[in-house]
């Protein structure tokens, strides 16, 4: 899939965004999303770029820790910037159209740097993990929030079944768009282990390297520092 088709898909599908996450994932995203934050370790007065950031839950989160942080949001869809924009009018967040892979923003100049969900649906994993890597300062962190393919053993057959059949009908019925929700779970099926997402964090020069699992292993949040 191409950017333009990626953030085309994404803005067709905004307004349901937040709905279908929570139901989908049994609201289990609020809580992985908040692990992930904490995960940042965003230092009092820090500065954090949220990449493919929305709707802009993972900025809001931070946010609402550190008032005195400043967020950043960055995302190529015009059509989720708008739902996060009118979710973060009270939290203080800046947002920035832009694309991931090539940041418009000079190196060092993050404190903490996160991404959630967005990595799988990078073009190029390893340039925008580059680009990401760039604009954190030395010592500031990296975390990345991501479904994992499902693995072997009974919950991750069940896992399997859940995404190919009941992800793609709810999505289909509650946002109108099947092929999106189609996409999510091919796009997961066919995500990178755990451990090939640790070498992409580690060829970017990140070291400190860390996977931990939530839920089973069916997300994982990975962390680094420069
Ligand atoms: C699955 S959503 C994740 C949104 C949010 N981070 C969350 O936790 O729900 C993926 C987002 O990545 C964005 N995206 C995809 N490719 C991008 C790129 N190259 N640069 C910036 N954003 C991108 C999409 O527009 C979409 O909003």
């Amino acid at each position: 899939m191409r950017e333009s088709d990626n953030a085309r898909m994404f803005s067709k599908i905004a307004s349901r965004y937040d709905l279908l996450n929570h139901v989908l994932s049994f609201n289990a995203d609020r809580g992985w999303r908040r692990r992930a934050v904490r995960a940042a370790k965003l230092p009092s007065r820090g500065r954090v770029l949220d990449a493919c950031s929305g709707t802009g839950d993972v900025a809001i989160e931070f946010a609402r820790r550190s008032q005195q942080s400043a967020v950043v949001g960055v995302d190529l869809s015009g059509g989720m910037i708008g739902v996060g924009v009118e979710k973060t009018r009270k939290a203080g967040v800046h947002w920035v159209e832009g694309n991931v892979l090539d940041l418009p923003f000079g190196p060092g100049c993050f404190d903490a740097v996160t991404i959630a969900f967005g990595l799988r649906n990078l073009i190029h994993r390893e340039q925008g993990i580059g680009e990401m890597a760039r604009v954190l300062r030395s010592g500031g962190r990296l975390v990345v929030l991501e479904f994992a393919p499902p693995g072997h053993g009974l919950f991750q057959r069940v896992y399997r079944l859940y995404l190919r059949s009941v992800v793609p009908t709810i999505g289909a019925l509650l946002s109108g768009d099947g092929g999106a929700y189609r996409y999510l779970a091919t796009s997961v099926g066919d995500f990178l282990e755990p451990e090939l997402v640790l070498d992409l964090m580690g060829a970017a020069g990140l070291r400190e390297l860390c996977a931990e699992p939530l839920t089973g292993g069916i997300a994982y949040i990975y962390s680094a520092e420069k």
